[in-house]
């Protein structure tokens, strides 16, 4: 199903090749291994033993199979800023690439880091659908189209594993909202199922083999998935043959029976779980039979095969066959500017002319948020902002900066100007341990704690030291966390009572919003003492011993009409001003929802402002998915950001100076919120029906005749493209494009198909494969793009199986959903 390009050919999502009987031994190593083991270790193989890792079986040369998110970056076993990841792109970004080959090499740089780490299973890649623009997590998963998400994902799962680590596609099924995340009850057609939902999952699985899934937390049509034997065992095994290993999320198994007998294979994370122990008694007591237990353990076992943690088997990629070191920092710069979208640029403003000065604003352009909030987080050893980049490049004196608009209106993790250490004590006050800690965030897990320190000893966490601020005025200093906390600042106590829980979602303890706690004048440069101790307490829901909190910190606030009219006056002064927008982790983050696509703040009173000072303004939007951009047609240039990872301002200094065209192309249709046909991510009763059917995103808008403000497929790079000829046949179709600008560039030639007669149950095009090809000024490429049959197919709900709707179509080509420049007609 790769496109191939004439003289070259990728590799894209297909899985590492192995022989039948290089699988067959390692297939006896697993059998051998089972029956070795008795029951009690079989079901404690089943369980975390903590939150990352499943237990060590010496008798069987077993060692412990550790797990790690995911899916920017590996974050390891500690979730603190003290075991850095590289962080590349947010996977809207890569989708938006449109490479499946690129998804790849960050798969293998993933690989790399993961082993480095000496994690074994990386927790990605995201494939749920940007069903909602509302979606909180749409930023980590791919797109509305589940044939892009699966081409996309299918790239990204066979470059981890040729790293020999294993991935879990995740979160299997239909966890394409956060609102009642755990428990909702999501009612979806079969046909709606089949062709969207399931279909990157299928895709995935047939593609690149993934070697593990991870189950959702939600119910599907009255069943929550951990315990879905149709979809698990009958669909995902059955009739696609995948053949790894199945977790839950998080917490997400309710019930022993339920759970082993719909195809569960791991409970996570442990050490308390519905497995262990208690399916050990289930199968003793004849409630389950212990062949549904082996069917998991020869799961997992073949999983630790694979990876290479149990003696005697081959892993599947031997040392000696890794692939070469990938540069990290260069491919994170490579995949943000690859990813970027310019979906607007009247009159060539970019790129940048030569000696233009440039007046910089917006709060993101000095602190870029480079992720999405939640389990998706990672801590980059660096980030480059958008300032940092373009200082890097920008002769001296052609650069000024204004914050513009600040849209973190709440606290953030206590960092720049402290320094901090976190001191350990038990009951009678003594010293356990003392260490550094990079930032106001303490959260550790399980076993993860201090050298000397166990959950029995541990009484109270003090995080204490210095703090010299840069600014002077009031400052606020808030926390994070449930428990009881002395807050003192300057030998104040600002703060001692216990703070209590506000949502029933124990993961909003650690990624909710901080309590403000005290307002300090300081003065710059000063440094003061603060302290916050903290005495441990276990928070309800989580089954594991955590200590999480955090020291949260909001420098002085200033008069947001005379940040506007700052950033106006330098806008005035310069040729072009570049404002950068952004969301903030309130607005999109694993956890919650949204409630309206704004960008937060005063950020659009700042663009309206600028652009009516300076005609050249260039906006820069950062944030992981789709907000509204009233100022649109207000301004010569928009580019689309994402969340671009730790060398953000590195990436968007090259596509700003054009030293690099931005590749993007939008994955995902971008309107405001009142126009989008499908938003509904609120339950009722606990159910979600999807009402909308098979018509999600450009299928919905299409249907409804609207027109957003930038389509599905959309992108402009630095050159122009003609598109000039389309041949097609029932399985591929070849399309000539010549690259009619003035430069190198590469173009994504997208391939729709429209059923000529109009049925009320189709969308009236889909997208059936695309393929990237690279031309110099005046060449012309021809490119191959083979038609998946899938693509003339429908899930027939009374047959129950796919069948294809024989009659003519037509095949458009062209840059967008909406920019179709060829068509030709086939029968099928
Ligand atoms: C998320 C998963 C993640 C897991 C472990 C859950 O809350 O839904 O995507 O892998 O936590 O961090």
């Amino acid at each position: 199903m790769e496109a191939q390009r004439t003289g070259r050919t990728r590799r894209g999502g297909a899985a590492v090749a192995e022989t039948h009987e290089a699988r067959a031994a390692r297939e006896a190593v697993v059998e051998a291994a089972l029956a070795a083991l008795d029951l009690d270790a079989k079901t404690r193989l089943l369980a975390g033993q903590d939150m990352w890792s499943l237990p060590a079986l010496p008798e069987i040369g077993l060692t412990s199979l550790v797990m790690s998110d995911g899916p920017i970056g590996v974050r390891g076993r500690h979730w603190t800023a003290d075991d850095p990841s590289v962080a590349l792109p947010s996977p809207t970004a890569l989708a938006a690439a449109w490479d499946p080959g690129l998804a790849h090499r960050a798969g293998a740089l993933l690989a790399q880091e993961a082993r480095r780490k000496g994690v074994h299973v990386l927790l990605a890649p995201t494939v749920n659908l940007h069903r909602s623009p509302l979606g909180g997590r749409h930023f980590e998963a791919y797109s509305e189209d589940p044939y892009l998400t699966g081409r996309i994902g299918a790239g990204y799962v066979a470059g981890v594993q040729s790293g020999g680590v294993g991935t879990t596609v995740k979160h299997f099924v239909a966890n394409d909202a956060e609102t009642e995340r755990f428990t909702v009850n999501n009612l979806i057609s079969q046909r709606a199922l089949r062709e969207l939902y399931l279909a990157p999952f299928e895709a995935i699985v047939q593609q690149a083999r993934p070697w593990g899934v991870m189950t959702a937390y939600n119910t599907v049509n009255g069943t929550t998935m951990t315990e879905h034997r149709r979809l698990v065992n009958d669909v995902l095994r059955g009739e696609w043959g995948f053949d790894g290993f199945n977790v839950s999320d998080w917490t997400a198994a309710r019930s022993t029976v339920g759970a082993v007998e719909g195809g569960l294979d791991v409970a996570m994370p442990g050490p308390k779980t519905v497995y262990g122990k208690a399916l050990a008694r289930a199968v003793r007591e004849g409630e389950v039979t212990e062949a549904h237990v082996d069917s998991a353990v020869r799961n997992v076992l073949r999983l630790a095969a694979r990876v290479g943690v149990l003696a005697g088997a081959e892993p599947v990629v031997a040392r000696a066959e890794l692939p070469p070191p990938v540069d990290g920092t260069a491919l994170a710069r490579e995949i943000a500017r690859r990813s970027f979208v310019l979906v607007r640029n009247e009159g060539a403003a970019l790129p940048l002319k030569p000696r233009t000065t440039v007046a910089l604003s917006g709060a993101a352009a000095r602190d870029a948020r480079v992720l999405g909030g939640g389990s998706a987080t990672v801590f980059p050893a660096r980030t480059v902002s958008p300032l940092d980049g373009l200082t890097a490049v920008l002769p001296e004196g052609a650069l000024t900066y204004t914050v513009g608009a600040d849209p973190n209106t709440e606290l953030g993790v206590a960092d720049q100007g402290f320094t901090l250490r976190a001191i350990c004590r038990d009951t009678a006050d003594r010293v356990l341990a003392t260490v550094p800690v990079p930032d106001g965030q303490i959260k550790w897990m399980g076993s993860d704690l201090p050298e000397g320190v166990t959950h029995d000893t541990l009484h109270s966490v003090e995080l204490t030291g210095t703090f010299t601020p840069r600014a002077t005025g009031p400052h606020t200093f808030g926390i994070t966390g449930i428990g009881a906390f002395t807050l003192t600042v300057d030998g104040t106590a600002y703060y001692d009572d216990v703070q209590r829980p506000v949502e029933d979602d124990p993961f909003i303890s650690f990624f909710g919003a901080p309590e403000p706690r005290a307002v300090v004048e300081l003065a710059a440069d000063r440094p003061v003492e603060v302290s916050l101790r903290h005495t441990v307490a276990q928070p309800v829901g989580i089954p594991l011993r955590v200590v999480g909190f955090t020291l949260a910190h909001q420098v002085p606030r200033r008069d947001p009409d005379e940040l506007i009219a700052e950033a106006v006056a330098a806008a005035r002064a310069a040729d072009t001003a570049v404002v950068v927008v952004a969301t903030t982790e309130r607005v999109e983050s694993e956890g919650y929802d949204r409630t309206d696509l704004r960008l937060p703040g005063r950020q659009d009173d700042l663009v309206h402002a600028v652009a009516a000072a300076n005609p050249n303004t260039v906006v820069i939007v950062n944030s992981g998915s789709p907000v509204e951009l009233p100022w649109r047609e207000e301004v010569a240039a928009v580019l689309l950001g994402w969340f671009p990872g730790q060398e953000a301002g590195a990436a968007l200094a090259d596509v700003l100076t054009g030293t690099h065209e931005p590749g993007g192309r939008l994955p995902t249709t971008w309107g405001p919120l009142a126009a989008a046909p499908v938003s509904r991510v609120l339950p009722e009763n606990g159910e979600l029906p999807y009402t909308e059917g098979v018509f999600i995103g450009y299928r919905a808008w299409e249907r409804a005749g609207r027109t957003p403000s930038y389509p599905f497929g959309h992108g402009l790079g630095y050159t122009d493209w003609t598109y000039d000829d389309i041949k097609a046949d029932s399985s591929s179709v070849t399309v000539r494009v010549t690259n009619s600008g003035a430069r190198h560039g590469r173009e994504v030639v997208q391939l729709y198909l429209a059923p000529t007669a109009h049925d009320p149950e189709r969308p009236s095009r889909w997208l059936a494969g695309f393929a990237g090809v690279e031309a110099g000024p005046g060449e012309s490429v021809e490119v191959r793009i083979e038609l998946p049959r899938r693509s003339f197919e429908i899930w027939d709900e009374t047959a129950n199986r796919w069948a294809v709707v024989k009659g003519s179509y037509e095949i458009q080509a062209g840059r967008s959903i909406a920019d179709r420049r060829l068509a030709t007609t086939i029968n099928v």
